[in-house]
């Protein structure tokens, strides 16, 4: 399955799903592609050889669908069949999620249904929850609200803020996104739980 890994900031989702896509695998790192030339993770992904492209969405205003046209050129001419959001922070039109419906995958910092959007670790702590996590869905019309692929769970200490509550998940999730790549990929939709 040729891939692209979509991104908006430091892409560490996205490094470790082009480290865990060895020759073996179903799935293959084709094109890294970012919403901000800036992305920290632009230089990550051609430090592992993966060609990238950005399209700075801001010029295109509210005009969500002449961005969206112009990522799916990008993509029709790297003949993707596998779309994998990681750390992509733009919202997608019902239009391009149909188009990619059962064909794209996102990380989202909580143990979904639990905290869709935003700020995820502060309304867990707010929320007084005593486990946080992280999950991979397909992607659907509605905002991280599609099929459950997999979880990894974290206990809630005492003491702890967002900050410290990222820092520990970000390790669970370079771990839960290539396990969840490699099933998927390879047409197995049977969740991982970590
Ligand atoms: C992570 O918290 C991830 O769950 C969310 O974006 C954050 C940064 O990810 N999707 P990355 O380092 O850019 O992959």
């Amino acid at each position: 399955k040729r891939t692209a890994i979509l991104i908006s900031g430091g892409g560490s989702n996205m490094e470790a799903l082009v480290r865990s896509m060895t020759a073996d695998h179903p799935a293959r790192p084709v094109l890294v592609l970012s919403n901000d030339p800036e992305a920290g993770g632009l230089a990550k992904a051609r430090k592992l050889a993966v060609p990238t492209f950005a399209v700075d969405h801001r010029p295109y205003g509210k005009d969500r669908v002449a961005f969206e046209a112009e990522l799916s050129r990008i993509l029709a001419a790297a003949k993707i069949d596998l779309i994998c959001l990681a750390g992509f922070m733009r919202v997608l039109t019902p239009g391009f999620t149909a188009d990619w419906k059962g064909r794209m995958l996102n990380i989202h910092p909580s143990l979904l249904p639990k905290y869709k959007g935003l700020h995820t670790h502060a309304r867990a702590l707010e929320a007084g929850d005593t486990e946080h996590g992280c999950t991979v869905h397909e992607v659907t019309a509605d905002l991280d609200d599609g099929p459950i692929l997999g979880q990894a769970k974290i206990t809630i200490e005492p003491g702890d803020t967002p900050d410290s509550l990222a820092a520990r998940l970000l390790p669970l999730e370079h771990r839960l996104y290539p396990a969840v790549l490699r099933r998927f990929a390879a047409g197995d939709k049977s969740p991982v739980y970590l």
